[in-house]
């Protein structure tokens, strides 16, 4: 169960979608069944498969040239690395439907600050500070944690000291696009896990809910993102939830750039904005209250994210003006009629983004537990 999950939040979500369905938006209004595909490993249950102890190989160089990353980088190693991490993760996504949601987020901020290193998953300890501190004010969900921390058991007793927690990221966010219904696109192995973990820098590096498309625009091509991939990249917020903090100055207290007071941001569909006003009105009091982020389609990866966003069903204020921005709003548009040109682009860009500033060759280390280099804590000086 989502750690922050109250039934009040359940409750919310569930009146949003009601008020969804007084939208006049045709689109079905239910939550949709998460799309699962069948078990990759035979006996796939809702417990974790802990596969059986093979033979013990130890790790072993990247196939291709020295530092590279290659998609057959676990093939002699750890050959059924990524069948395992599909079966854990399958079962979590069955469980806890907000798994996918939770674990691409946890992806795409541990892409962003340092590079997909697995930096974001190590704990604060005593001595240390480590980027969680600042993710948990990120509310990055418990959920996508405790998937990584079970498919990295699994794999330890498979191949131990094999696998590293940067490529199980990488692998584990593929696998959970492709089963909420979005593309599957190619993902090369062989990052090594970080020896370091920033306190400070995710609030630096990562984009937040206030930022102008200005701001987005820099952020993303400053990392060598273009524009066209920060459009098809925000599309993953076809999944997940999103709490009222987020987006509360878009319900209460608004007002215009001229500072003239209004109602709610006028660049958000009516219904949605008084729907919201009504679920999040205690959000002060109660921070777990959210809404989802697609309010249409909420568990299904598919471009219905585009297509709300031409009708003012954006939740956060970065998506809504994606389709207000002259730059953004082709693509919007191109992705709300074709959902083919979304999955291509985004494919792509999700490639790209896993590479992202990994390490690789000697650089680094291949964790033993996710949340914890292998010389254990630093100690203070
Ligand atoms: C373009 C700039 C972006 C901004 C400003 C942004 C901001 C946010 C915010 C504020 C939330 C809600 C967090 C919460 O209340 O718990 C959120 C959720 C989410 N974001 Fe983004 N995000 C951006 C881009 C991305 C990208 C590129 C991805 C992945 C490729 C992504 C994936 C997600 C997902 C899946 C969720 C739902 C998480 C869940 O339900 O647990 N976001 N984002
Ligand atoms: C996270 O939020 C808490 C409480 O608002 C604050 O004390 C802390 O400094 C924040 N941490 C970071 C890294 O921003
Ligand atoms: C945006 O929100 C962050 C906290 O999420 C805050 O520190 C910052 O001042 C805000 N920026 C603007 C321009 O409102
Ligand atoms: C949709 O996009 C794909 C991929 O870019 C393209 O091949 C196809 O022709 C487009 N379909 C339409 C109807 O425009």
């Amino acid at each position: 169960m989502y750690p922050h999950e109250t039934p009040a939040m359940r409750l919310s979500l569930l009146l949003l979608v009601a008020a969804a369905a007084a939208l006049s938006a045709p689109a079905a209004a239910q939550m949709p069944p998460i799309i699962v595909p069948p078990p990759v490993i035979v006996g796939g249950g809702q417990q974790p498969q802990v596969p059986p102890v093979g033979i013990q190989q130890p790790a072993q160089p990247a196939a291709g040239a020295p530092g590279a990353l290659s998609p057959e980088f676990y093939s002699q190693s750890c050959p059924r690395a990524e069948r395992i991490i599909a079966e854990v993760m399958q079962s979590k996504q069955m469980a806890n439907p907000t798994t996918a949601a939770g674990v691409l987020r946890v992806f795409f901020h541990d892409c962003f600050v340092s590079g997909c290193d697995a930096s974001v998953l190590i704990a604060s300890t005593q001595f240390e500070k480590s980027e969680h501190d600042a993710e948990i004010n990120h509310s990055l969900p418990g959920d996508a944690f405790d998937a990584v921390v079970r498919v990295k058991l699994a794999l330890e007793l498979e191949c131990p000291g094999v696998v590293s927690c940067a490529d199980i990221l990488a692998l584990a966010s593929r696998v959970l696009v492709t089963m909420t219904g979005g593309p599957r696109y190619p993902i090369s192995l062989g990052r090594r896990d970080s020896l370091s973990s920033s306190p400070t820098a995710p609030d630096v590096e990562l984009p937040h809910a206030n930022y102008t498309v200005d701001h987005l625009i820099q952020l993303f091509t400053a990392k060598g993102f273009t524009v066209q991939e920060l459009v098809a990249l925000s599309g993953a917020h076809t999944l997940g939830f999103s709490h009222c903090k987020e987006f509360a100055d878009r319900l209460y207290s608004f007002r215009d750039k001229g500072g003239k007071p209004e109602a709610f941001d006028p660049t958000m569909n009516p219904s949605l904005a008084k729907g919201l006003q009504a679920v999040c009105k205690d959000y002060l009091k109660d921070p777990t209250i959210a809404a989802f982020n697609d309010i249409m389609t909420p568990g299904k990866f598919d471009n219905m994210y585009f297509v709300n966003l031409e009708r003012g069903l954006g939740l956060l204020s970065t998506d809504e003006e994606l389709f207000l921005d002259p730059r953004t709003k082709p693509l919007v548009e191109r992705y709300a009629a074709n959902s083919t040109a979304f999955f291509d682009d985004f494919g792509r860009a999700m490639e790209k983004l896993s590479e992202y500033g990994v390490k690789t060759g000697a650089q680094g280390e291949v964790r033993r537990r996710c949340d914890a280099y292998n010389h254990g804590p630093v100690m203070p000086k």
